[in-house]
C-alpha cells in the first residue's frame, strides 16, 4: 500500500514517513521546502533504512501533483503540507488561506481524477471554540480566532462534505494538541525558521545559549501554578497515530474527526522543570505579560483516539523533554549544515 505524504520533510511529517517505512508501507512525499529542508528527506531514508520518490514541488500546482498521482498508484493521502505560524496568518492571512485551502482543494481534485478515496487530515486543537470546557471532546463547539485556525475549520468542512456526498471515501481529521519531542536518534526533529514562537523550541534554544532567557507569558492565569496549561504530546507518539489512522481508513468510510493528544495538561513551568531536570541544564526565565489571543488551560479528551484507532500517547513528558534536547544538541543550526 502507498501513501502519498504531502509536508513530509516537515517536523511531523518526517516523523510519520519513518513510522510508516518502518511498518510496511510504500511512501511518496511531496514537499515544497518552504519550511523545510532537503536534508530532512535524506535522514528520513537513513533512519528507516528504505529509499523512495521525493517531489520538490507544490500541492497547490494542479499539473505536478497530477502528475505524481500518474507516475504512482497511490491508496491514501495524509496531507501535512500547509503553513502553520498563528501570528504570522494574522499579518498575511491571503497567503494562509490561499496555500492551506487551495493545496487540499487540489489534493481532492486529483485524488477523484485518479479514484483515490482516502485522506488524512492535519487538522488543529485550534478549532475549537475557546471557552471549552476541558477536556476537549470532538463534539465541542468550533470556533476560531486567526485565519491558520479558520484555514484548518474550513478544509474540515470541505473534505466532510466531500466524504458525506460519496460514500466511498474515508476521510479522517486528526486534531493534534501541542506536538513537542523528536526522533530518539536525534537525526530528525522540529527546525523552526528564525525565533521560534513556540515554548519548547524556545526552551530548548534558550539552554543552548543561543536566545538569552525565557520569557512566561503570565502567571495568572487560574491554573496550578498561574501560567497555561497545555496537552503535550511527543511527536513519535502522534507519528504512530498517523499509522493507526491509516488503517482505519482502509476499513472505514464516511468521515471521523479525532484528537490526538495524552488528555494530561502540564504548565509553562512544569516544561521548564522538567527539561531542566532531566537535560541537567538551565533555563533563565523572567515573567511576562500574558501573550494575545492565548487562553488558560488546553487538553484533550483523547478517548475516541483509543476507541477508533486503538492507539493512545506513550511517552512520558520526561521523554519529550529529553528527546527535544537531543536533537537541539546534536543540531544547534536545525538541518542547515
Ligand atoms: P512544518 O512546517 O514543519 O511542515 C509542513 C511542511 O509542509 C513543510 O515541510 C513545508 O515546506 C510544507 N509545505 C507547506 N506548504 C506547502 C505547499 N503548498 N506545497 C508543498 N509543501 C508545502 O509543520 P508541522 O509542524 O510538521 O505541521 C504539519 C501539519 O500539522 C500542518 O498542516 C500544521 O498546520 C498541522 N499542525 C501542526 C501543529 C504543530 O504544533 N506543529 C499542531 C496542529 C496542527
Ligand atoms: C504553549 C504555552 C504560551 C512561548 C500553538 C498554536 C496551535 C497549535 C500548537 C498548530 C502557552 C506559553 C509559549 C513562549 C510562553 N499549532 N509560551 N513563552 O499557543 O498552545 O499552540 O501551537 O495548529 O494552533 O496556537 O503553543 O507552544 O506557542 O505555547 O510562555 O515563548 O507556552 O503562553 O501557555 P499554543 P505554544
Amino acid at each position: 500500500m502507498t501513501i502519498l505524504v504531502t509536508g513530509g520533510a516537515g517536523y511531523i511529517g518526517s516523523h510519520t514517513c519513518v513510522k510508516l517505512l518502518e511498518n510496511g508501507y510504500n511512501i511518496v512525499v511531496v514537499d515544497n521546502l518552504c519550511n523545510s529542508h532537503e536534508n530532512a528527506i535524506r535522514r528520513i531514508k537513513e533512519l528507516a533504512k528504505k529509499d523512495f520518490p521525493f517531489y520538490k514541488d507544490d500541492v497547490c500546482d494542479e499539473k505536478r501533483i497530477n502528475a505524481i498521482f500518474d507516475e504512482n498508484r497511490i491508496d491514501c493521502v495524509i496531507h501535512f503540507a500547509g503553513l502553520k505560524a498563528v501570528g504570522e496568518s494574522v499579518r498575511i492571512p491571503l497567503e494562509y488561506y490561499t496555500n492551506n485551502l487551495d493545496s487540499t482543494l487540489t489534493l481532492c481534485h486529483a485524488m477523484k481524477t485518479h479514484g483515490v478515496q482516502r485522506f488524512i487530515f492535519s487538522s488543529s486543537a485550534t478549532v475549537y471554540q475557546s471557552g471549552s470546557p476541558m477536556p476537549v471532546d470532538e463534539k465541542a463547539p468550533l470556533g476560531c480566532t486567526n485565519p491558520y485556525g479558520w484555514t484548518k475549520y474550513m478544509c474540515e468542512q470541505i473534505l466532510r462534505d466531500i466524504a458525506s456526498a460519496d460514500a466511498d471515501w474515508s476521510v479522517v481529521l486528526l486534531r493534534y494538541f501541542n506536538p513537542i519531542g523528536a526522533h530518539e536518534s536525534g537525526r530528525i526533529g522540529e527546525d523552526p525558521n528564525g525565533i521560534p514562537n513556540n515554548l519548547v523550541p524556545y526552551i530548548a534554544q534558550t539552554a543552548l545559549g543561543r536566545l538569552d532567557r525565557l520569557h512566561i507569558y503570565g502567571d495568572d492565569y487560574p491554573t496550578i501554578d498561574g501560567t497555561g496549561v497545555r496537552d503535550y504530546i511527543h511527536v513519535q507518539d502522534l507519528a504512530a497515530g498517523h499509522v493507526n489512522a491509516v488503517a482505519f481508513a482502509v476499513d472505514h468510510k464516511g468521515s471521523e474527526e479525532i484528537n490526538l493528544g495524552t488528555g494530561i495538561g502540564y504548565s509553562v513551568l512544569d516544561i521548564v522543570r522538567t527539561f531542566e531536570e532531566v537535560n541537567n541544564v538551565k533555563v533563565p526565565y523572567v515573567i511576562d505579560v500574558r501573550r494575545p489571543g492565548d487562553v488558560a488551560t488546553v487538553y484533550a479528551d483523547a478517548e475516541k483516539a483509543k476507541k477508533l484507532l486503538h492507539w493512545r500517547a506513550e511517552k512520558t513528558l520526561e521523554d519529550m523533554c529529553r528527546d527535544s534536547w537531543r536533537w537541539q544538541q546534536q543540531n544547534p543550526q536545525g538541518y542547515r549544515p
